[in-house]
């Protein structure tokens, strides 16, 4: 039995993702000498459950940063040790949080280079899913990349355009969330020696590693930012379509220009299904979407 403190939940908001959780907005210390040997424990198996999957799965960029990290694989990392690390790699530091944020804090974090990360583990009967990101989703997911100089500023430049999205209503928003879903989370990126894993929610999902790569099911498209904005996501079930960008050069340069004309240009316009294909995409993979 653990004596943690339970997270507080707050309440739970309806987006697009369906109904969702929203949890304290304040930041956490992380209780580490509060984990017990079961959350240890079930760090360690999915640790080596997903590094085993990752070569030859995950991009260069994140395997390179993750062996810089050098998080412990048989104990849960303290965010102290890991935040010296970041420090000097890109100034970004980990805060320990309850769960998700509201929209604004999360954003706030990350425009200020501060990323969040939900400071409790799931139990060693949800190490195949678990619906809400935990512990090992946002430490082994997302934190890696943070050390890379070009990503790092990506996830920056994203949390002000957040900032920025805020003033221009729901819709705005909406779009914004499926630019963070489709690249932040489940982007794949074009290597020399063929499509990685850049996306958090891929990285640390055993099934997804090997269903994003390897099935005939999804759709594989390359990235163009208003097509991107369009397209409702699924929460529920893998993607249906993965959408892939050349390098994070190119994603940075897609996202630079100011968003005002596109969220007007896009306002009331369509939106297109988890599934589609359509004339105008440069298709890489079209997705035969059986399971
Ligand atoms: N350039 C965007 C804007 O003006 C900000 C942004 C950057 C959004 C990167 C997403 C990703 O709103
Ligand atoms: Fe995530």
């Amino acid at each position: 039995m653990s004596a943690q403190p339970q997270p507080r939940r707050l309440e739970s908001i309806q987006t697009d993702r369906g109904s969702v959780p929203v949890y304290a907005t304040g930041t956490v210390e992380q209780p580490w000498e509060s984990y017990s040997d079961d959350d240890h424990d079930v760090w360690r198996q999915l640790y080596a459950r997903q590094q085993a999957l990752l070569p030859g799965r995950a991009c260069d960029a994140f395997l390179q940063a993750q062996a810089r990290m050098r998080m412990s694989p048989t104990q849960i990392p303290k965010f102290s040790d890991l935040n010296e690390i970041l420090a000097a790699a890109t100034g970004w530091q980990i805060v320990a949080v309850e769960g998700l944020l509201p929209e604004l804090d999360f954003f706030t974090h990350l425009a200020n280079r501060r990323f969040p990360v939900s400071w409790w583990i799931r139990r060693a009967d949800q190490i195949d899913y678990i619906e809400e990101p935990d512990l090992f989703h946002d430490l082994f997911g997302h934190v890696p990349l943070l050390m890379d100089p070009m990503f790092a500023d990506y996830l920056q430049a994203y949390g002000e355009g957040g900032v920025k999205a805020h003033g221009f209503g729901s819709e705005a928003l909406m779009q914004l969330a499926r630019l963070y879903w489709y690249t932040v989370e489940f982007g794949l990126i074009r290597q020399p020696d063929g499509l990685r894993i850049y996306g958090a929610g891929i990285v640390s999902s055993k099934g997804e590693s090997i269903h994003c790569l390897e099935s005939a099911s999804p759709n594989r498209i390359g990235f163009d930012l208003e097509r991107v904005m369009r397209t409702r996501y699924r929460i529920d079930s893998y993607q249906k379509t993965y959408f892939v960008i050349d390098s994070f050069e190119q994603l940075m340069d897609a996202t630079r220009p100011d968003f005002a004309p596109i969220y007007a240009r896009l306002a009331g316009q369509d939106e297109y299904a988890p599934e589609a294909v359509l004339a105008t995409d440069h298709v890489l993979h079209t997705g035969s979407q059986v399971d």
